[in-house]
């Protein structure tokens, strides 16, 4: 027999894992039991609009039949068979090649994963492996930044950028050091008459030259900040970053984990900046989240280091499900639902929707020190004690953690990060990633139920 709600909930305290587990958080966890579109249903009956597409990833929204379909279609094929050398599927070969059209000059192959952490692992290993091949073994550290979120395998944990994924897991994997993001909200450290992205990009360039250039294999950033504030840079910063690597042949990892497929309104956030990675690190939207997978697209350069070896100095890395070809079918549906609906001119339109929307809302609001949209459906409000000073809320006012389970409570699921300290530090801040099929009115009740959540949290 079918258990209960509530033995499910026991079931779950007492047998689950989640992740970043803690009981207190799980005190009454959410069931959900079905999703379509923007909306999902608990197991009450009670329905959500999704604010963050699940995991930052259901990007063609839910309860997409077709994708189901391919998925059972490549089962009954082929379901899984290992992709190692000498061996490969059409699923596979198909969608590296197709991601390759997508992603454009100069990205020439393909490695799949199977989500975002392993493809930042592969991309952090190539990233050695090519300069070894090159011949300069000594080029093996990984440059990150602050509030950067790339994983928790512990070589993605160790260039993450915030402090509590470490605390209870370090030490930290050798060889990767931290520099600050740029946040044109509080930037720091800039100089008379630089912008925010110059003193970001110059911020990189003397952590290379300290460090010693031929140090570092790699930089590694994502081109919108997600878990870490949603933080846009400025439009300077990322074509100065690109510079700055190739001056000092540093490899630049673009983690467009959660940027990539259509999220920002492009193919690939970076393509906003005509700015061209050395290495991409792909996950959650290649699938929409409906199986997982990822990847990393690596530049002909890369791949001819990979293919000129010995074969007993290969690329010794591998792993089950790479290239799966029921996730790879899947991709492939995908792809054709973003392509069939224009899915990157929807995030367009609804992202300015969106953005314009939150600034109406909270354009004068005394709490809302920053309002960070338009590209694409990738949103984020940050909340602040004083607009003036920037000053943030203290942790104990808990003001993300109540303003998350008030727009609960109205109807909207997403997800908040709590203040990181005092400023410079983030504030407590609201994100928005819905799916990219959302209709103008659940973007406008997604801004009013932020508003009304906001102002039962705050009083304002
Ligand atoms: C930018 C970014 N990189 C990497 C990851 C890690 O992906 P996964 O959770 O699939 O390992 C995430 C996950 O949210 C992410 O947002």
């Amino acid at each position: 027999m079918a258990l209960t709600a509530a033995e499910l909930v026991k079931a779950d305290q007492d047998h689950l894992i989640h992740p970043l587990h803690h009981p207190v958080d799980n005190a009454e966890p959410m069931i959900y039991v079905r999703g379509r579109g923007a909306v999902l249903t608990d197991i009450g009956g009670k329905e959500y609009l999704d604010g963050l597409s699940g995991l930052w990833n259901v990007n063609v929204g839910h309860g997409r039949a077709e994708l189901a379909e391919a998925a059972a279609a490549q089962m009954k094929e082929l379901a899984y068979f290992s992709a190692y050398v000498g061996s490969s599927n059409i699923p596979a070969i198909t969608l590296a090649s197709r991601l390759i059209q997508l992603a454009g000059d100069p990205m020439h192959a393909v490695f799949f994963t199977s989500g975002g952490a392993e493809s930042n692992e592969s991309a952090f290993k190539t990233a050695r492996f090519y300069w070894k091949a090159k011949g300069r073994p000594d080029k093996i550290k990984v440059i990150a930044r602050h509030n950067a979120y790339h994983g928790v395998t512990l070589q993605t944990m160790s260039a993450t950028g915030m402090g509590a994924y470490w605390k209870m897991f370090e030490p930290r994997v050798p060889g990767f050091v931290h520099i600050p993001t740029c946040y044109p909200y509080r930037q720091q450290g800039m100089k008379p008459g630089e912008t925010a992205g110059q003193t970001a990009a110059r911020e990189l360039e003397e952590a290379i030259l300290r460090e010693g250039p031929d140090t570092v294999a790699a930089f590694i950033g994502e081109p919108i900040h997600g878990g870490g504030g949603v933080l846009y840079p400025a439009d300077d910063y990322w074509p100065r970053v690109r510079e700055v690597c190739t001056r000092h042949d540093v490899l630049l990892i673009a983690d467009e984990v959660i940027t990539g497929f259509c999220r920002t309104g492009r193919w690939f956030a970076l393509h906003h900046w005509n700015v061209k990675p050395d290495i991409l690190a792909f996950a959650k939207g290649v699938t929409s989240g409906y199986l997982p997978l990822g990847g990393i697209m690596i530049t002909r350069a890369i791949k001819d280091a990979m293919d000129a070896v010995k074969p007993e100095d290969r690329w010794m890395h591998a792993y089950t499900y790479s290239g799966h070809p029921t996730c790879c079918a899947v991709g492939l549906a995908n792809l054709d639902i973003m392509e069939r609906e224009r899915l990157w001119e929807k995030a367009a339109a609804m992202g300015a929707r969106l953005h314009a929307g939150l600034t109406a809302a909270f354009g004068d609001h005394p709490h809302a020190g920053d309002i960070r949209g338009g590209r694409g459906l990738l949103a984020a409000v940050e909340l602040v004690a004083d607009r003036g000073t920037k000053a943030n809320f203290p942790a104990d006012r808990k003001v993300a953690q109540r303003v998350q389970a008030e727009m609960a409570r109205r109807g909207m699921i997403t997800r908040t990060r709590p203040v990181a300290g005092p400023h410079p530090a983030t504030g407590d801040m609201i994100y928005f990633s819905p799916p990219l099929i959302v209709s103008g009115a659940e973007v406008d009740r997604m801004v009013a139920i932020t508003r009304d959540a906001v102002k039962a949290a705050l009083g304002a």
